[in-house]
């Protein structure tokens, strides 16, 4: 599932990141390079991905729970 379009980012990708930095949104961003470009995917309703990475993290972090 794509979260970020500019940087070819999924959701697997994330959800590593989420295992080692929990909900931490910059040391997630640091380590993907997810939403470091146009930025539209830190947004919930960006419609250029199938899952923006809020909600990447928010489901990443239900999933490890
Ligand atoms: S879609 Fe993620 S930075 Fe552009």
């Amino acid at each position: 599932m794509l979260v970020c379009d500019c940087n070819d980012v999924h959701f697997d990708a994330i959800k590593e990141a989420v295992m080692k930095h929990g909900d931490n949104i910059d040391a997630i961003m640091d380590e993907t390079d997810a939403g470091t470009t146009c930025e539209c995917c830190l947004e919930e309703e960006c419609d250029k991905v199938e899952l923006p990475l809020p909600l990447a993290i928010k489901r990443a972090m239900e999933e490890l729970a």
